[in-house]
């Protein structure tokens, strides 16, 4: 079902989250012909690529490629996930994405393997990020991760994740999205998240980026729904997952997203007959191995079951 006026956000991270974590690098031309699709398919905010070490993440190493040919379509805004400013220095040259994506995390263990630094000398790299992004008009998304937990320190004090949220919206972030790297929350504790980090930041500005480690991803997007939140992160199928977070499985799946909001009668402005199609294609021409969204294999299933009768 489509809709002009979606009342959610159903943010793709799939080109990006999805394939920075899959074994063998995909083409860019796969990676484009996916994002075409995914924009044919209604999404309009995809996060497309990152700026990051190429040694770091060998998956994305076509981002200035990829973002040379992105199409461009009115309405449709592409991020990348920009560390440093040699990062920053790349999106630029590219001119041709719309919102550059910082990223730290609330536990001082996961930010060292992740950025090889520690959270306060990540604040200073993203300063002139931010100062840079601002005079060229660039909008800031900051991804705060770990904010349910730490594969390396476990609990992580809500606080950290308060103060953090605050510091860079203060330093001139649009939109936070918080980030349960390892997929442990639960209903509750998203709940207080929200609750906590809207005290600082308006609703309206943040975004929960939820992995589906412990199959709980779903029911945590329904109580960010139900707390506030409008915009959900999630990619196609469900790829995905932080190479510098041992454990983590892939993002709640887009189609399950969808179809949960379209199950409420929430409009999404997302068409979930063409997002199948799209993981059909990505399952059987692309990746060649079982893709886990329940919602696609169901559809799946159906259109087989529909086919042989
Ligand atoms: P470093 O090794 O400490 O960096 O890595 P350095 O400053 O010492 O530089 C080392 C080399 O990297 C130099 O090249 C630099 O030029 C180069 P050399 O002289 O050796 O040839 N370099 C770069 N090259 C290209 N683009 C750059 C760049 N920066 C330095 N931007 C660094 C520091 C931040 C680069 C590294 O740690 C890194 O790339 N980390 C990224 C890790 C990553 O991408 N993780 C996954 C994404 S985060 C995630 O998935 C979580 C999220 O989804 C939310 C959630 O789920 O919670 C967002
Ligand atoms: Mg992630």
């Amino acid at each position: 079902m489509t809709n002009s006026s979606p009342d959610v956000v159903v943010y793709e991270v799939g080109p990006r989250d999805g394939l920075q974590n899959e074994p063998e690098s995909v083409s860019t031309a796969d990676k484009l012909e996916l994002i075409d699709r995914l924009t044919s398919a209604g999404m309009r905010r995809i996060e497309v690529t990152s700026f990051v070490s190429p040694k770091w993440i060998p998956q994305l190493a076509d981002a200035g490629e990829l973002a040379a040919a992105a199409p461009q379509h009115d309405g449709v805004a592409y991020s990348a996930l920009v560390p440093n400013e040699r990062g920053y220095d790349r999106f630029a040259e590219s001119g041709r994405l719309h919102v550059a994506a910082t990223f730290i995390s609330a536990s001082e263990s996961h930010n060292r393997k992740n950025l090889n630094c520690s959270v306060a000398e990540q604040l200073g790299r993203m300063a002139p990020v931010m100062d840079r992004a601002r005079a060229d008009g660039i909008p800031i998304r900051s991804y705060v991760s770990t904010v349910c937990g730490c594969p390396y320190e476990g609990d992580v004090d809500l606080r950290a994740v308060v103060e953090l949220a605050r510091r860079l919206v203060e330093g001139g972030a649009e939109e936070i999205s918080l980030g349960d790297t390892i997929g442990v929350g639960t209903p509750s504790q998203v709940r207080e998240l929200v609750a906590a980090v809207g005290d600082v930041v308006p609703l309206d500005r943040v975004a929960l980026h939820l992995h589906d480690t412990y199959g709980r991803a779903l029911a945590n997007v329904q109580a960010g729904y139900e707390a506030g939140v409008r915009t959900f992160d999630s990619s196609l199928c469900g790829l995905g997952g932080c190479p510098y977070a041992p454990g983590a499985s892939g993002n709640v799946a887009t189609e399950d997203v969808v179809s949960l909001f379209e199950s409420q009668a929430i409009p999404t402005g997302i068409d979930l007959e063409a997002l199948i199609d799209t993981s059909t294609w990505l399952e059987n021409d692309v990746l060649q191995r079982t893709l886990p969204s329940r919602v696609y294999r169901a559809h799946r299933g159906r259109r087989e079951k529909a086919a042989s009768a």
